[in-house]
């Protein structure tokens, strides 16, 4: 079966259950500044999650695109990508436990066509300090399955993964784990942030039993070691829980969140414990032979690292991610750097994105139309990066030479590891190009260049740091002036809405630029025209009555329940909040009242300073139940 006909099979089967296929949302989230990429099939549905009707019942299923960038080092191992597919399906308060591990393995054993002896799965030994209890009704589900195939099935007791190593596997089917059977955007209960959906979850893991345990990883092996002989295939999360400030209460419905990698269902169907094996990666890797003339089995993890970060950045380009040194174009930047570098250092120095760029999306022609349609465009992207790096690899060079250069040693350098990171901030050349090169030159670099580079990169991080504080407070791009004339009118435009429309208008999104605002916001249909200009209207009749803009911090939950400040949906609060007012002088009570991390400008008069006004310039749907609005002033 290739991954294609796998991908194929399990969203059939779901639709056979009752699900509706729902389409893949762009690797970039439109509306949730909190995190840079989709990187679960859940996240676009969280508002779902959450207790609101999705437009296509209650049963869900599609393959996700995701991308998980805090996985780029793991890359180069058998089984690790930033980009993959989740497999999703989802029960929005209709199915629970029985139907859906029922469902999961029997699409495993009867459709895959995988050995159950192969499979083993873990369940949530539970938190009693946060009132939820050990998985028990999972374990006995897993144990009927596993009686209905003949299956041993013994229970294990595990706890932490830690622990896994010292007690091992003690021929055990099903075990249960602690933190690592819960699942939350944030990880472990202790960690996740008020808002959020959560639950216990239980996983399912292939064994390779043809790998020896390496003992590297610790004494034994458990399903959750990571030396590659069991690998994760899929997570049933249990969502019944909402983070609170009291605690963990029940959401109102209990939900199913599946989650399955469609690249190592793959690998388990050919029984490879290498994904870059399977149909989608494997033809990547051949052409990469091809065109440098080198063998995967000698260059394996050079040929993963290429073969996935140029994936990764076609779908990012597909979806409308350029390389930049911002936010996803800096990541995307990063991927395909990474890419053009081990390629350079396979000697290829010309052409990779050009010629592995329509070899992936041949792969996806059938079941992602819009990546085959964009294969030129994506080509000359990812080939116009592949320019400008090999401009920088080739001045890197240079500047190495200039640097460490016979003539020059030690001449213009503080010391070997600030020259390093220079030519590594500097001019992008990357820290392991400088060590070959060293090494090829016979450079005797400082004993501790390594902690000398070190202690630069974390000064720099640092500097980046502080810099980048802020960046997304209120979805303002910056601080500017304009900025927060935007971002002032923003509030404005929210409380005019709500005047308008409805108190169902809850902001849902928002972005700020030096030209516009622009902001996202609950509401099923369009906004008509007579609508659009009441708003400005309002906005512009405060704006002119020169409000007073002045905040004060208050404990959130005063700010909520007792004096009714707006915030956004979903957003997270600590303990207290700041709450920006907007008032007239004459106004006994303020126009707009806002939990919000500022800045605003002083008084309004501040908008229309130049003879300007506030207009709507354009309304549309931005997602199901979400409208859109771009404004300026103008
Ligand atoms: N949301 C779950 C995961 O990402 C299914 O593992």
């Amino acid at each position: 079966m290739t991954a294609q006909e796998i991908r194929k099979a399990y969203l059939d089967s779901m639709v056979n259950n009752g699900h509706s296929i729902i389409p893949r949302a762009l690797l970039v989230p439109p509306n949730d500044p909190t995190t840079l990429f989709t990187g679960s099939g859940m996240q676009p549905l969280i508002p779902f999650l959450l207790g609101e009707k999705h437009q296509d019942g209650t049963r869900l299923v599609n393959s996700q695109t995701c991308l998980r960038a805090q996985d780029i080092d793991d890359v180069g191992d058998n089984r690790h990508t930033t980009f993959f597919e989740m497999l999703g399906n989802w029960s929005l308060g209709d199915y629970f436990k029985t139907e859906q591990l029922r469902w999961f393995f029997e699409f495993l054993v009867a459709k895959v066509g995988l050995d159950p002896n192969r499979i083993y799965v873990t369940c949530c030994s539970g938190f009693p300090e946060f009132g939820v209890p050990k998985d028990l009704e999972s374990a006995q589900l897993w144990s009927d399955l596993f009686d209905e195939q003949g299956v041993d099935n013994k229970q294990v007791e595990i706890g932490s993964e830690e622990n896994g190593y010292k007690v091992g596997e003690q021929s055990g089917r099903i075990f249960f784990y602690d933190e690592k059977n819960w699942w939350s955007r944030n990880g472990a209960p202790k960690d996740v942030k008020v808002g959020e959906p959560c639950g216990p979850d239980s996983e399912v893991f292939y064994l390779f039993d043809q790998i020896k345990h390496d003992t590297s990883f610790g004494e034994l092996c458990h399903p959750n070691c990571d030396c590659g002989r069991y690998m994760e295939i899929g997570n049933s999360v249990f969502m019944e829980y909402l983070r609170t400030d009291k605690g963990f209460e029940k959401l109102p419905a209990r939900n199913v969140d599946f989650g399955g990698g469609l690249e190592r269902i793959a690998a388990a169907q050919l029984d490879s414990p290498d994904v870059f094996k399977i149909s989608i990666l494997l033809p990547i890797v051949e052409s990469l032979e091809q065109m440098s003339g080198k063998k995967y089995e000698s260059h394996t993890a050079s040929m993963r690292v290429i073969a996935d970060h140029l994936r990764a950045a076609t779908f990012l380009a597909v979806d409308g991610i350029v390389p930049s040194n911002k936010e996803q174009g800096y990541v995307m930047r990063r991927l395909m750097r990474r890419a053009i570098r081990f390629a350079f250092e396979l000697g290829v120095e010309q052409d990779l994105c050009s010629k592995i760029v329509p070899v992936i999306t041949d792969l996806y022609k059938n079941d992602y139309p819009e990546v085959s349609a964009k294969c030129d465009e994506v080509v000359a992207i990812l080939t116009k990066e592949e320019k400008i790096f090999r401009q920088t690899l080739r001045k890197g060079l240079k500047e190495f030479e200039n640097l460490f250069g016979e003539e020059n040693k030690k001449t213009k350098v503080e010391n070997h590891g600030a020259a390093l990171f220079q030519l590594y901030d500097t001019y992008g050349f990357p820290l392991e190009l400088s060590i070959e090169e060293a090494y090829k030159q016979n450079v005797d670099l400082d004993k501790d260049w390594k902690q000398q580079f070190d202690a630069k990169m974390t000064e720099q991080r640092e500097r980046s740091q502080t810099a980048s504080k802020g960046t997304f407070k209120g979805g303002l791009g910056g601080q500017t002036l304009q900025h927060k004339k935007y971002h002032t009118a923003t509030h404005l435009m929210y409380q005019a809405l709500r005047q308008v429309l409805g108190d169902h208008v809850i902001q849902r999104g928002s972005n700020i630029t030096e030209e516009r605002l622009r902001f996202d916001f609950s509401h099923d249909g369009k906004v008509t025209p007579e609508q659009i200009k009441q708003v400005e209207d309002i906005v512009n009749e405060q704006i002119s009555k020169d409000l007073k803009i002045s905040f004060q911090e208050y404990p959130t939950k005063v700010a909520r329940e007792e004096m009714h400040a707006l915030g956004q949906f979903g957003d997270r609060y600590g303990e207290t909040v700041k709450v920006y007012k907007m008032i007239a002088e004459d106004a006994d009570k303020p126009f707009s009242f806002e939990i919000c991390g500022g800045p605003h400008v002083d008084h309004t008069h501040q908008l229309i300073e130049d003879d300007k006004k506030f207009k709507i310039l354009k309304e549309e749907a931005s997602s199901a139940g979400i409208r859109r609005i771009k404004a300026a002033l103008v």
